[in-house]
């Protein structure tokens, strides 16, 4: 097969959502498509508990079991699926938001008891940022939820992006009968007990068929439907591949029910990989050359072999192992002989991939977030990874100040690979260190132990809200507590605001002061 046939059959995306909205549940079904497991329940053991924060070990198994379920692969009708997970509750991070630069397309679950959560508004700015198309799946119609036409209409008025509702479910919870496929001109019927039948629209009519075209709720939901062809958004495949438009389906990942009619739909219609950017421009993925970066470290996944792996996101030619290639950033060639591919709870060595495909390397301490690793003569980097808004700020100290070099030099290295970012106060030049998640926190106490031999102190500055300042002079008389003014690694002036109250009261005090929010400019 050739490079480009390769290229088109590959899949590859991540499920977006707010802890509890389903994205467990939906990722077991899709892997039983995918014959990848027998039963449901067996994806990861997060039911296990919570881990106490001062032990390491604890963690390395829980992110274990996430790390090696974190990407999963499969063929399906003929093509290649690649999921990438995004780490949620606890394990939320960086990292969460740096997944989203590997795929080409994205679920975003929505429970439809709740509509829009928090963690689906950060999740879902990253993908609008990038361009990345987005199918919408709204979970758990065999509760009463909201009503699909109010759910719309937040998605549209939250995210600020068209919807197309590729199916509409008929009645709710205990009334839920079903769906119309929109797409696929039929009616899906709900028998329960994970039974389906497919009714084609002409057949509607049929005497056996009376009883539910009969029903109130469903011929409620036949005038709803005639609403939104009307006044609805167009569908335009066009705008979906722009991450203008999203596709709506409604279902139940518990049931389930429209799992698979989602499933094909999407698969269907999901982008395959294409070109990207890089300092030489776009780099096509059938181009025969291997490339590709490197989107993500885990470190000390064995702290036994102090092992780390870098998970790379192939975006051209062919992979093979042991292959020789050149790491953009240092000129210097590297052979990838150790490589991995993860599938739910195992690690296979991996012999070949291509452009779409996510490989685990061993990493020698060698490699960055964001590096570009390329075959042959040629010499490109890819775009750099952008720099996510932190929200949690901590000061950090030196237990001992005997340690202070060891200590910069753990900082200096940690926030090179990404693993946290760095920020100097204004006026005492003290160390804060920002992240998204908690957990960043804990992997960078344990690692500045255990690599570089220094205790730390970490003094919380809280939540905040980071904005980065366009101003030519700073007059460090408009900061105090409540915007707390720092500077980034660069130099650059930002302020952390303690809550949206104290951001609009300077924004009001200050209307001269043009306030940067990173996933706006990104
Ligand atoms: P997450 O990964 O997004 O955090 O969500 P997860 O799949 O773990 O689902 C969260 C809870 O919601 C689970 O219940 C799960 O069974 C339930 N759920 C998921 N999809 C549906 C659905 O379509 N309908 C209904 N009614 N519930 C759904 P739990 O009680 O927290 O856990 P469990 O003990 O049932 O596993």
């Amino acid at each position: 097969m050739s490079i480009n046939e390769e290229v088109n059959k590959r899949k590859t995306f991540a499920i977006i959502s707010h802890p509890d909205a389903g994205k467990t549940t939906l990722t077991e079904k899709l892997l039983l498509f995918g014959n990848l497991i027998r039963s449901a329940g067996t994806v990861k053991g997060k039911k296990s508990g919570k881990f106490a924060t001062s032990d390491w070990m604890e963690i390395e198994k829980q992110r274990g079991i996430s790390v090696t379920s974190s990407v999963m692969n499969f063929p399906y009708m003929g093509h290649q699926v690649n999921i990438l997970d995004t780490p949620g509750h606890e394990d939320f991070s960086e990292d969460t938001y740096r997944t989203l630069t590997a795929v080409d397309s994205v679920v975003m679950i929505i429970d439809a008891t709740k509509g829009i959560e928090a963690q689906t508004i950060k999740l879902f700015k990253v993908c609008r940022m990038r361009g990345i198309p987005i199918f919408t799946f709204i979970n758990k119609l065999d509760r009463e939820g909201r009503p699909p036409l109010e759910l719309l209409e937040e998605i549209e008025e939250v995210l600020d992006i068209e919807t197309y509702p590729m199916n509409w479910p008929v009645g709710m919870g205990k009334r839920f009968l079903g769906i119309f496929d929109r797409h696929g001109k039929q009616f899906v019927r709900f028998n329960g007990n994970e039974d389906e039948t497919y009714i084609p629209y002409q057949d509607l009519d049929k005497p056996e068929n009376q009883d539910l075209v009969q029903n109130s709720t469903f011929q409620e939901t036949e005038d709803e439907l005639a609403l939104l062809d009307e006044a609805g958004d167009q569908y335009s495949l066009d705008a979906v591949l722009r991450g203008e438009q999203t596709p709506i389906f409604f279902g139940s990942a518990l049931a389930p029910f429209g799992v698979q009619t989602f499933f094909d739909t999407f698969i269907s219609m999901a982008p395959a990989p294409t070109a990207r950017k890089s300092t030489e421009g776009l780099i096509s993925p059938d181009n025969p050359e291997f490339s590709g970066f490197v989107f993500k470290i885990q470190a000390n996944m064995n702290p036994a072999h102090r092992d780390r792996v870098a998970f790379l996101r192939v975006c051209s030619g062919k992979f093979e192992r042991g292959m020789s290639v050149k790491l953009a950033r240092t000129d210097k060639p590297i052979k990838l002989s150790q490589s991995q591919q993860f599938v739910a709870s195992s690690r296979d060595t991996i012999e070949e991939a291509y452009a779409g495909d996510i490989i685990g390397i061993y990493d020698p301490n060698a490699y960055r977030i964001g590096d570009t690793l390329i075959e042959g003569k040629e010499s490109f980097e890819y775009d750099e990874l952008p720099q996510f808004p932190p929200e949690l700020f901590k000061k950090v100290t030196a237990k001992n100040v005997m340690k202070a070099k060891q200590f910069k030099k753990g900082i200096e290295q940690l926030v090179q690979e990404g693993a946290i970012q760095l920020f100097r106060g204004s006026n005492d030049e003290s160390y804060i260190i920002g992240a998204v998640g908690e957990l960043q926190y804990e992997v960078f106490e344990y690692r500045m132990k255990n690599e570089y031999n220094v205790e730390v102190m970490l003094e919380s500055i809280g939540e905040r809200i980071p904005r980065w300042l366009k101003t030519e002079q700073v007059d460090r008389t408009m900061f105090d507590e409540r915007n707390l003014l720092v500077k980034d690694r660069e130099g650059e002036y930002l302020a952390l605001f303690k809550n949206d109250f104290s951001l609009r009261w300077f924004k009001d005090k200050h209307p001269d002061i043009e306030l940067v929010d990173l996933f706006e400019v990104n």
